[in-house]
């Protein structure tokens, strides 16, 4: 386990995640019945740029950094499109920007009182800085053991309504990235089996496009033939920065099931914006569509 999420906290794969994940979390909130988030990859929760890993590698510069600065002059159809997500970043920072929640905080800054939250970090350094994120919070329960395992047990949730994000590291240079996929394939069959009426949001890099390709198609035609989902509620939000190729991450993207009403439609207003503003050179892109459309 090499993988430390602060070295990429806040580059344009992460917002791209955590916009849609709160726009999910917007639509949780317009029924009162409470709900459960359950996060198998959970990180450290809360990112301060002014820390040594942010220092050495600024990827944060070209993500957040740069919709920090434009945000407030957006077409005002993009600014309501960020504004779940949007007023957390601002509720965290005062005048400059210097903190940036991970998924963990991002869910608690907009979950309810009645709500909850159950977090899995198997690196024991990152789950002792996430106690400290989540500080004494009720709603939460942090596990230190591997998501993956865990979570069959959590599904379903008391609630009956609610989030899962199923965030692994796709550690770089290793079999650990082609197990991620193979993994959150099994976590699918196993928890949509459990839980089918659940949102999940899966997060995958787009380093090797055909890998993803085949990911997408064997996730779409297991939930569609064996769990019955159907496939217009099966969304991939995706946003690539350059041209996929070598080199540092180019692209990456969410595929969410049972997306919420609305999420689409936002995602599809705010990534030709944020495509625009983020991109690091040609061959930039993204696309919202659903398995349906595909
Ligand atoms: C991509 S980061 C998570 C980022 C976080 N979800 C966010 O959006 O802010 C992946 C995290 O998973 C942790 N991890 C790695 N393998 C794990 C496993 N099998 N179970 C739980 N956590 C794991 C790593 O230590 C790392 O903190």
């Amino acid at each position: 386990m090499n993988y430390r999420h602060a070295f990429h906290a806040g580059n344009f794969a992460d917002v791209v995640k955590h916009i849609a994940m709160a726009l999910c979390f917007d639509r949780l909130n317009s029924k009162e019945a409470p709900y459960r988030y359950i996060d198998t990859h959970a990180g450290i929760g809360l990112y301060d740029f002014a820390s040594d890993e942010s220092g050495r590698s600024p990827e944060w510069k070209n993500g957040i950094g740069r919709i920090w600065e434009a945000e407030p002059g957006a077409p005002e159809n993009v600014r309501a499109a960020l504004a779940p997500w949007m007023s957390v970043i601002r509720r965290l920072n005062a005048d400059s920007l210097q903190h940036y929640p991970g998924s963990p905080v991002l869910a608690a800054e907009m979950m309810r009182k009645g709500d909850a939250l159950r977090l899995c970090e198997l690196h024991p350094p990152s789950a002792e800085l996430l106690r400290q994120a989540m500080g004494r919070d009720k709603r939460v329960k942090i596990e230190e053991r591997d998501g993956f395992d865990a979570l069959p047990a959590y599904l379903p949730p008391p609630e009956r309504r609610g989030l899962v994000l199923i965030d692994p590291p796709f550690e770089v240079g290793t079999s650990e990235r082609k197990k991620d996929f193979d993994w959150m394939l099994t976590a699918a069959a196993k928890a949509v089996k459990r839980w089918p009426l659940g949102v999940y949001v899966f997060w995958r890099p787009i380093k090797d496009p055909d890998a993803v390709v085949a990911f997408d198609s064997e996730l779409a035609s297991m939930l569609i033939e064996q769990g019955g989902i159907p496939a217009e509620k099966l969304l991939v939000a995706d946003l690539w920065v350059r041209a996929i190729g070598p080199g540092s991450l180019a692209g990456a993207g969410v595929v969410i099931v049972n997306p919420p009403f609305g999420v689409a439609e936002n995602l599809r207003t705010a990534l030709p914006w944020l495509c625009d503003l983020m991109k690091q050179g040609d061959g930039a892109g993204w696309r919202v569509e659903t398995a349906a459309e595909a």
